[in-house]
């Protein structure tokens, strides 16, 4: 990687207005594995220039960033290793990794969506797990119950699913995703500035055992959403109010992608769950993204960023399973 001299000093602007979540640790049956252990995190600061090209949310359901955010093509160092029927809890977060935190902003309401492939993704390779929309209609001004507000927030960050029955081993990446809809009501290509925010995440495993069941044919992304789709432009004000905005007013919400994969449990139940065994504080993250430029910085204090240098970032997947390489800093 090209890195150029220092350049300048700029002052790190408060990320927490963007709302960002993303999984900070993945419990295998009720066990922490650990501060981002298997996961694909995306960039999470923004940096001084924390507009345009978000990390994350992704708005574009045509970018390759929809199948596992900015980044996601990068692998993380270590693979959480699960058998058929363990029960897995992802734990998302936003500033910190303890109960203190709002994991998503109050205003996100929106379903929540689990898909599993296998590891690299191919054509169609996506298959859906577990999904969660508006769960129950109340009367106007509430917003009615929606999953990543009264359920995933209400629970602390806590989103559950069990790997399928007799699984064959292998390497997977499971995809979860939260999607907000408080500026859903047009389509991103319609108005860049408003449009649905997808904050899919990837979780690498690996499956062991002698399971026999393969995946059947799923979904790609990007490719499975579109703007068409009723459930990717929605207007949960309208949905409540009854009041034609936009979009069209109904008080049902159809939530996108495919049906649910009849291999996976019909029911995720919450098990109990460790404390945390790392920290609960992400360090900062020395880089951002803007229009497929990474810039790259250093941090004195969590106050001060330095400039360090850019390099352009493609998303670049691999068609063939690749051996993560061992813990480095990414950039
Ligand atoms: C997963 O949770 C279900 C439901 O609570 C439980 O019956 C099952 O034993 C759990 N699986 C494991 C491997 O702990
Ligand atoms: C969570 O972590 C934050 C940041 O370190 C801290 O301010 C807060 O008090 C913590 N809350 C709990 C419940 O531990």
């Amino acid at each position: 990687m090209q890195v150029r001299a220092p350049l300048l000093i700029l002052p790190l602007l408060c990320s927490n207005a963007l709302a960002h979540t993303f999984i900070w640790g993945v419990f295998v049956n009720g066990i922490d594995q650990g501060l981002f252990k298997g996961i694909r995190t995306p960039p999470y600061n923004g940096g001084p220039n924390a507009g345009g090209y978000a990390n994350s949310p992704i708005k574009d359901i045509d970018s390759i960033d929809l199948r596992c955010n900015v980044m996601g093509d990068i692998q993380a160092p270590d693979t959480i290793k699960v058998q058929p029927g363990d029960n897995l809890t992802f734990d998302w977060h936003h500033d910190y990794r303890n109960d203190s935190d709002d994991i998503i902003a109050f205003s996100h309401h929106g379903p929540s969506l689990i898909y599993i492939s296998p590891d690299p993704p191919t054509e169609n390779s996506f298959v859906k797990l577990w999904h969660e929309g508006l769960y129950e209609t109340l009367p106007f001004p509430q917003p009615g119950k929606w999953s990543t507000t009264a359920d995933i927030r209400a629970n602390h960050g806590k989103m559950n699913v069990r790997v399928p029955k007799n699984l064959k081993a292998g390497f997977y990446l499971i995809r979860a995703e939260m999607i907000a809809f408080h500026e859903g009501e047009v389509a991103y290509t319609k108005n860049p500035r408003r449009g649905a925010q997808f904050y899919p995440n990837c979780v690498q495993i690996e499956v062991v055992g002698d399971g026999t069941v393969q995946l059947p044919e799923g979904v790609s992304f990007p490719g499975a959403y579109k703007y068409e789709d009723p459930g990717v432009v929605h207007d949960i004000y309208c949905s409540t109010e009854t009041k034609t905005r936009t979009a069209v007013c109904t008080t049902t919400y159809p939530i996108p992608g495919p049906t649910i994969w009849s291999g996976a449990w019909a029911e995720t139940t919450a098990v109990p769950l460790s404390p945390v065994t790392d920290g609960t504080v992400a360090t900062p993250w020395s880089t951002w993204i803007q229009n497929s430029v990474v810039t790259s910085a250093s941090y004195s204090d969590r106050k001060t960023v330095t400039v360090v240098g850019t390099s352009r970032y493609e998303a670049k997947w691999s068609t063939t399973y690749q051996t993560p390489a061992p813990a480095t800093k990414r950039w």
